[in-house]
């Protein structure tokens, strides 16, 4: 059956993604990134206050991914003020993959773009994260760039830019 996805419009499912993505983190990034740069970046982009602040001030939306009605994944999504939507965030959890969710769910990124009158997705992708990148190509991403960003802490993101053209 296909995921449930749905516009996250209330904070109790916000604190629901919160926990999610506290747990996410701690698993994927494992052998990427220490676990001090995890901790940092799930506090400064994941928490609550974190995410309450993207939605209310910085032009965020979040997107809940159910599975059997059970919140297994979420997505963050930016529109610019250019032709393009900022693919943010997109995650889900590890006994889920493998399953076409992620597919899924890039499905649903490409229809929102398009309902937005945009013609590119871009994304940041840490350089190492094999899965997600071999996932984005897969999608028809390509790699458009490189970037590595200071985010404070003493941590550096050092991702690879890519984009998708509907
Ligand atoms: C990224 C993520 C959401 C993708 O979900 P997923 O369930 O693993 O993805 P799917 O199983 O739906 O696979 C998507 C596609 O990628 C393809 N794919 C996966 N690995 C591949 C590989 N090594 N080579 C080629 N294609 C590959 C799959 O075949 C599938 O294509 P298809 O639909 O044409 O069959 C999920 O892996 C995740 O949450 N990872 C951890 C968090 C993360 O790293 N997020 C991204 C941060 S930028």
């Amino acid at each position: 059956m296909a995921p449930e996805i749905t516009k996250v419009k209330y904070m109790p499912e916000l604190r629901s993604i919160a926990q999610l993505a506290d747990s996410i983190w701690h698993e994927c990034f494992v052998g990427i990134i220490s676990e001090g740069q995890i901790d940092y970046m799930v506090d400064k982009f994941q928490s609550l206050e974190a995410m309450t602040e993207q939605i209310e001030n910085q032009g965020y939306y979040y997107l809940a991914v159910r599975d059997g009605g059970e919140l297994c994944g979420y997505i963050a999504l930016k529109p610019e003020k250019d032709n393009r939507l900022f693919l943010s965030k997109l995650y889900l959890r590890s006994d889920k993959r493998g399953l076409g969710i992620g597919r899924a769910m890039l499905g649903r990124v490409f229809e929102e773009a398009a309902a937005l009158g945009k013609d590119t997705v871009y994304l940041t992708v840490n350089k190492h994260n094999d899965h997600a990148v071999n996932v984005y190509k897969a999608a028809g991403f390509y790699e458009a760039d490189t970037a590595v960003t200071d985010i404070g802490g003493g941590y550096v993101m050092d991702d690879y830019i890519m984009e998708y053209r509907l």
